[in-house]
């Protein structure tokens, strides 16, 4: 293996490339910003214990998947999956629900890790923005919640997702309907790891895609039917706020979700021009997690969109995002007095807002002049002595090829005018 090798799974952002990662994240973290959450950064690990009793022992996430590990000093520890278990985590850690102001709304970016078979759109190392609502039920949240997704993915201008909607139930009536499905699925030709996870978590059978389970599945006892009053009406309320918003989507009654801790609400984003890995967000309400981790009763919703499903989605879908050029003039300096004057001004355009790059390593005109065409640049500087014994420098319009000469002291005011 050579040293130059990123680990299986993983890959690097690079530029130009990073700059659409940087925009896509920026974009889904818009409309949160605009609605009342708060940043919220958690590390990168946490004690294996809280993503086992979090997102739930019989999950695969859990069992195959995550990166635990032993620390020297005898710590327990584990690469975060997800970031639901962290973020509450914290958030009851630092008494956030205490505050007299509920739901605790916010938002975070980050890196996860999961020991999964890597394909195109699945990696071990891949990137979520995600929100958490902590401390409120209320339909009107998860609406909310789903209304800012779709919200961001149209102003990124994605149109071929659909949104997947289902309920869960919650304590009152899932474990009648699991007792109820169970009983079906042991009247099946099951193998020995199916039955185990009947024993567990029966509705994750329900997802299986193999043919020879999948025709064994029909007239199953769907959820739909078993769903409480209470569970019923919470979940008319968030597909009426949905609809009055305008906001499309499907009901899916098999939508199961991959995590132990949802209840009620869950939903997923799915994009059709993506192949097998095709969720490219998802997320729900976990009105139990809280008591699950050792805190109270704080009911939540929230979701996780993935960065690197959400840039190949934008691929498939052919749309190219407008990221202007991190570079707005370049400096090209010819001779010794140029590289010190050039050099200052850079500094003063740089400190003017303005986005500003040098030709450095001492270039000859024709290679410096590449350079400023590959930056993207609108305009040039360029200097020689004799401009400097003039007081000047060159303003190259680098799309016009028209070049004028100005004061320096007035180089600022003409670059941002040229600049428009
Ligand atoms: P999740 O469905 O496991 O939910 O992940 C959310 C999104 O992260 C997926 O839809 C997908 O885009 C991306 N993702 C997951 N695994 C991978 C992978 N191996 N490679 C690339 N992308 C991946 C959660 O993580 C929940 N914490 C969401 C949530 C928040 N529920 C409530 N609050």
């Amino acid at each position: 293996m050579s040293t130059f090798q990123a680990p299986k799974g993983t890959y690097d952002l690079l530029p130009p490339h990073s700059a659409t990662y940087l925009t896509v994240r920026e974009a889904i973290s818009a409309p949160l910003r605009n609605s009342g959450y708060g940043y919220i950064e958690t590390p990168g690990f946490e004690n294996v214990e809280l993503f086992a009793r979090g997102v739930g022992e019989s999950t695969d996430i859990v069992t195959k998947e995550m990166y635990a590990f032993e620390t020297k000093g005898g710590d327990r520890l584990a690469l975060r999956p997800e970031g639901t278990a962290s973020v509450l985590r914290a958030a009851l850690e630092a008494n956030l629900h205490k505050g007299g102001n509920l739901p605790v709304k916010l938002w975070y970016s980050g890196s996860y890790y999961r020991y999964e078979r890597p394909q195109k759109g699945r990696y071990r190392h891949f990137s979520q923005v995600g929100a958490e609502a902590i401390g409120a039920e209320d339909p009107a949240l998860d609406a909310e919640l789903i209304i800012l997704a779709d919200q961001a993915y149209r102003s990124l201008g994605l149109r071929n997702f659909r949104i997947l909607l289902n309920s869960l139930g919650d304590k009152e009536c899932r474990p009648v309907y699991r007792a109820a499905l169970q009983d079906f699925l042991r009247g099946l030709d099951l193998d020995d790891d199916t039955r185990r996870r009947v024993d567990i978590n029966p509705l994750r059978v329900l997802d299986d895609k193999r043919e020879s389970v999948r025709k064994q599945l029909t007239g199953a006892p769907a959820l739909g039917d078993y769903l409480c009053e209470a569970c019923k009406a919470y979940h008319e309320q968030v597909r009426e706020l949905l609809t009055a918003a305008g906001v499309a989507f499907e009901n899916d009654a098999n939508l199961v979700r991959g995590l132990d801790y949802y209840t009620r609400t869950t939903f997923e984003f799915v994009h059709d021009g993506l192949g097998s890995q095709s969720a490219v967000g998802g997320g729900g309400r976990y009105d139990g997690l809280s008591e699950m981790i050792g805190g109270p009763a704080l009911p939540s919703v929230g979701w996780a969109l993935g960065v690197d499903r959400t840039v190949l989605a934008l691929e498939a879908e052919g749309v190219t995002l407008d990221i202007p050029a991190a570079t707005a003039v370049y400096a090209v300096p010819l001779g010794e007095e140029a590289r010190r004057v050039l050099f200052a001004q850079v500094t003063v355009l740089r400190k003017a807002g303005i986005a500003t790059d040098f030709a450095f390593g001492g270039k000859g005109l024709k290679n410096a002049m590449k350079s400023a065409n590959r930056s993207g640049a609108r305009l040039a500087l360029v200097a020689g002595e004799r401009d400097l014994a003039e007081g000047v420098v060159q303003l190259k319009n680098l799309e016009s090829g028209e070049q004028t000469a100005v004061p320096l002291d007035a180089v600022v005011d003409e670059v941002r005018r040229t600049l428009g």
